[in-house]
């Protein structure tokens, strides 16, 4: 794509313009509707940081359009769920969710129920919210977030169901209010969509072709989060490797980073995700040698067999896939690798699934994000002979599992006694303990006051487990 077709995908400045008005105009119903009280929103965000950062954008426009937020439904004037596709599971816990809103809108018609992301461009989803889910008000897909304003002014003032599901290869949508959840951690999008296709995916049917955003935007919004105090930035894509492909002209992933990393500040910065492909030497000297980039890496490799591998249409070998962390930890000693894995792809073996146990026993993963193979609706996996019983692939997933207990637990008994920068998060549940985040991506907890939470601080590991860490604060 060159950069003409950059600029054809940037929604107009009209457009935008457009969506203010609507803003104003719901801000003024609201105000005849609502008097002097302020009205509530609950926004609830499914699945990836991709979603979480599209909810910040769609929590943006309900703040300018006069809402304030609430953590439960049963106390908001509107509800939005913003959904996930990736996984059967997640369709069966949103209807389950959707279905518990019911009981407030019989209590108050004027509730609005609001979905939309990922699902809902799924035909399927949206026709059987159209038939089944009659008090469901408004149904929109990711290419439209931004027309939010419009659809609930066009619900409001008709008090019609909207639905707005139109598919398309995307948007970039530029400033846009925003409302972050945090004031010291943030998520910097550097591109959307996803174009590697792999065979059991959903995403690049619901979040259509990559599109990366310019890296002036970027750096500058980068710029901005440093200079208000943000001290974790992670840049988000579902293949950050190929940022920049679609703008002719434009910088490298590698050349972003470095570019980020020049700001002057103490903050780190983390990125999502690598697609092993993609992952270059280049890519891997440029984090080792930025001192802010977190000496994490998240290198999804799915499973360890090779024609498994080629079935899901990745692109790369186990071997090939390992000869880039040994590259990796060559530069960065103290790299901390985690990754997905799918388990019972369609057609895979118990010795096929074994090459994922040997594979995960030469990387050991930090930690690892584990799913049982889950058949997407218009995707090429889910048409393949898939023989293998879910109890079976159960019992395939509990192995891994084991597995992975015993390497992360190996992991983490090595860092005892040592020191670690953290970055304090949160109180822990415990009164008292704080917990932190190594660079590492992993949970320490240490006794400390609040005051600490957005800093960071130095802690030193006084016990091990096997997914978190416990520690004291250093006083040097
Ligand atoms: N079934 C199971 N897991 C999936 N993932 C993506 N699609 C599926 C599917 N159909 C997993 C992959 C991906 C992560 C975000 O979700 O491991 O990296
Ligand atoms: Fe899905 Fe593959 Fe794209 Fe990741 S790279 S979003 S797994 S199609």
């Amino acid at each position: 794509m060159a950069s003409e077709n950059s600029k054809n995908i940037l929604v107009s400045k009209e457009e935008l313009d457009k969506q203010k008005e609507y803003s104003s105009l719901v801000r003024m119903v609201i105000q005849t509707r609502f008097g002097n009280r302020t009205p509530m929103a609950f926004v609830h965000t499914f699945g990836c940081q991709g979603n979480v950062a599209d909810s910040e954008r769609l929590k943006g426009m309900l703040e300018e359009m006069g809402f304030g937020f609430v953590d439960s439904p049963e106390d908001a004037d509107i509800s939005l769920f913003n959904t996930c596709a990736i996984r059967e599971h997640a369709e069966d816990r949103l209807f389950g969710n959707v279905g518990a809103l019911k009981k407030i809108k019989e209590k108050n018609s004027d509730f609005k129920i609001v979905l939309c992301g990922c699902m809902m461009q799924q035909e399927h989803v949206a026709q059987r919210i159209k038939n089944s889910y009659p008090f469901v008000d408004i149904v929109f897909g990711t290419h439209v977030a931004h027309k939010l304003p419009e659809l609930l002014y066009r619900s409001l003032s008709t008090g019609k169901r909207v639905f707005d599901v139109g598919d398309s290869d995307g948007v970039i949508a530029e400033n846009l209010p925003l409302h972050r959840d945090s004031n010291f951690k943030a998520w910097l999008p550097i591109m959307y969509g996803c174009n590697n296709f792999c065979s059991y995916c959903i995403v690049p049917y619901v979040r259509g072709r990559e599109r990366s955003r310019s890296s002036e935007v970027i750096i500058a919004e980068a710029k901005e989060l440093v200079k208000n105090g943000y001290k974790e930035i992670t840049l988000l894509g579902q293949n950050v490797n190929s940022y920049g492909n679609d703008r002719e002209g434009e910088m490298n992933f590698s050349s972003l980073l470095r570019q980020i990393n020049a700001i002057d500040g103490d903050f780190i910065i983390r990125f999502m995700t690598s697609h092993p492909k993609d992952c270059t030497h280049e890519l891997l000297d440029t984090m080792a040698e930025c001192e802010k980039v977190a000496k994490h890496l998240h290198l999804p490799v799915q499973c360890g067999n090779d024609r498994v591998l080629k079935e899901m249409n990745r692109g790369y070998t186990s071997e090939k896939y390992l000869s880039l962390l040994t590259y990796a930890r060559s530069v960065m000693p103290d790299l901390s690798v985690t990754s997905d894995i799918i388990v019972g792809f369609p057609g895979e073996t118990y010795d096929e699934f074994c090459d994922t146990l040997k594979l995960m026993e030469k990387a050991e993963y930090t930690s690892l994000y584990t799913f049982i193979f889950s058949p997407r609706e218009g995707t090429r996996a889910a048409k393949m002979d898939d023989p293998v019983t879910r109890e079976e692939k159960g019992k395939w997933f509990s192995e891994l599992c084991g597995l992975q207990e015993s390497i992360a637990a190996k992991r983490t008994a090595g860092m005892l006694g040592k020191e670690y920068r953290v970055l304090c998060e949160s109180k822990a549940k415990k009164d008292g303990i704080i917990s932190g985040r190594t660079q590492g991506n992993i949970i320490i907890e240490f006794p400390a006051d609040d005051s600490v939470i957005g800093t960071f601080q130095t802690v030193k590991v006084t016990e091990a487990l096997i997914w978190m860490l416990k520690g004291e604060l250093s006083n040097s």
